[in-house]
């Protein structure tokens, strides 16, 4: 057996062992994707092949720590219902000893190519001390990949201002006749940029150009870039590293996010405008989009964040991706919906019209911690008002999304949570017509808030106890919620 095979049935075992252990935890999620056991970072080779989505992930299978990365794997026929496959990729060769760094899929002559960063440590110093190359594994079955003779690909950073080691996560697409990839890169003096190469093949690359790089308070290195055309942009999307708090923006350990603007292909030059947060919450970091046969862009992220404490990491896991969602652009600004799909694990409805709300009450029937809801509150006169998901009132747990119309803001508070890091982070939103609407995704450790139609998006992990499943509604004056409807939601990973 080849390196590579032994190195992935390794670590099935290390898997096999406690999985079932760790799937009788309570934070385990229902309808989020997460690893079986151990440790999950970034969105890897998010593609659509043969009729299905694949999704890979940065996995580390023997602890629930980072370590030397593998690429775990699911599939999807439908975006709501998963199955785990075999893990994909393991540290093997000389060129990723250290890690199978993230990266992207794409179909070529009917097999599946994964591209990725081969990482090596050169000494105990991760930051200065490492050689990052990009490589090639290819799938005839979409299960089963191997790497290519021909690794790697990429053998070194091009010259220039350009770091030679730090130097990854290639995205790659095709346009007109020509493989293109980007690659997240700094300069020497530490501003983040990203790098366009070129092939005809997939196999020989050319490097184009630096294609973006950081102005001002751009942070010190930018990971896992995508780029996609979308309704004639060209959409840049980014996890900048370091970027510095301003007012209530940027107060996580690292941002993602995107601006728009055009890509000349021949000279690798790109013009964009400003840049947004895709995700105003906690828990959002190396986002990846792909593109279907509907022809919708489809983006998912890693729902946690470096450096953040994760208190399921005590029962040997953790990571988690957000919801599959649709981007689409409105007013030169991604919209963000949950992809559609997921209404199939939609179970028990209940819905109420013409609510009034004044101080804090609940409503028969709405509880629980996997679920979705959906609601329009019309505000009337009243200044500050929202709903307590996660309540506990013997733990003394809520998690609070709160509306403060004076200074149109909307606030994710996690302070009383439960176990874990606390804090709150804020959206700008105005309403529509003194209306609100909110599409709120709820799992055993997590809440995505989808505000006014995807406009913006809040995402956090948090850790309640198992009894915070009450839901309150309230308001200092009088309010209507519109509507209002609830869903349990099944599990949705076989
Ligand atoms: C982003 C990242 C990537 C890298 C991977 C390693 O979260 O740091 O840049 O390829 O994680 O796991």
């Amino acid at each position: 057996m080849n390196v590579h095979k032994q190195k992935i049935e390794e670590a099935e075992q290390s898997i096999a062992a406690v999985e079932n252990e760790v799937s009788q935890n309570y934070w385990r999620l229902h309808y989020h994707l997460t690893p079986p056991a151990y440790w999950m970072n970034d969105p890897n080779g998010f593609s659509f092949y043969k009729g299905e989505y694949h999704l890979f992930y940065q996995h580390h299978p023997f602890s629930a720590e980072w370590g030397p990365m593998y690429w775990g794997h699911f599939k999807s026929s439908d975006l709501a219902a998963w199955e785990r496959l075999p893990i994909a990729l393991a540290p093997s060769e000389d060129y990723d000893k250290d890690g199978c760094f993230s990266g992207s899929a794409i179909e070529k002559d009917g097999k599946l190519y994964l591209m990725y960063t081969g990482n090596v440590w050169t000494g105990n110093n991760y930051d200065e001390q490492l050689k990052q190359v990009q490589a090639l594994a290819q799938s005839e079955d979409g299960v089963t990949f191997e790497k290519l003779a021909d690794n790697p690909v990429i053998a070194e950073a091009p010259a220039g201002n350009i770091h030679p080691f730090h130097f990854r996560d290639p995205k790659v697409w095709k346009y007109q006749d020509f493989y293109y990839t980007v690659l997240g890169s700094k300069t020497k003096q530490n501003t983040g940029q990203v790098l366009l190469y070129r092939s005809a093949d997939l196999l020989k690359w050319e490097f184009v150009n630096v294609m973006a790089k950081g102005e001002g308070n751009f942070g010190f290195m930018w990971e896992c870039p995508d780029l996609f055309l979308l309704d004639g942009q060209d959409v840049l999307v980014m996890s900048p590293q370091g970027v510095k708090p301003e007012g209530h923006l940027y107060h996580n350990l690292h941002q993602a996010g995107y601006v728009l603007g055009k890509l000349n292909y021949e000279t690798g030059t790109y013009t964009h405008g400003p840049f947004h947060l895709l995700d105003y919450g906690f828990d959002f970091y190396a986002p990846q989009t792909t593109i279907d046969d509907k022809g919708r862009r489809i983006l998912i992220a890693w729902m946690d964040m470096w450096e953040s404490e994760m208190p399921t990491q005590n029962h040997n896991w953790a990571g988690a991706m957000t919801i599959p969602r649709i981007v689409t652009l409105k007013d030169n600004q991604l919209i963000s919906k949950p992809a559609p799909e997921i209404e199939k694990l939609r179970k028990n409805e209940v819905s109420y019209q013409h609510v009034t709300i004044e101080g804090e009450t609940s409503l028969e029937g709405i509880s629980g911690d996997c679920l979705e809801l959906e609601l329009t509150i019309h505000a009337k006169n009243a200044s500050q008002f929202g709903l307590k998901v996660r309540v506990s009132e013997e733990d003394k747990q809520e998690t609070v999304l709160t509306y403060h119309k004076k200074e149109q803001l909307f606030i994710f508070d996690r302070s009383q949570s439960g176990e874990g890091p606390g804090g709150e982070r804020k959206a700008d939103v105005k309403l529509n017509d003194n209306e609100l609407t909110l599409h709120i995704f709820i799992d055993k450790s997590s809440l995505e808030v989808f505000i006014n139609e995807g406009e913006k998006v809040m995402t956090g992990r948090i850790y309640p106890s198992q009894k915070a499943v009450g839901i309150t509604f309230f308001s200092d004056e009088s309010i209507d919620i519109i509507n209002f409807k609830k869903w349990h939601l099944e599990k949705s990973i076989k």
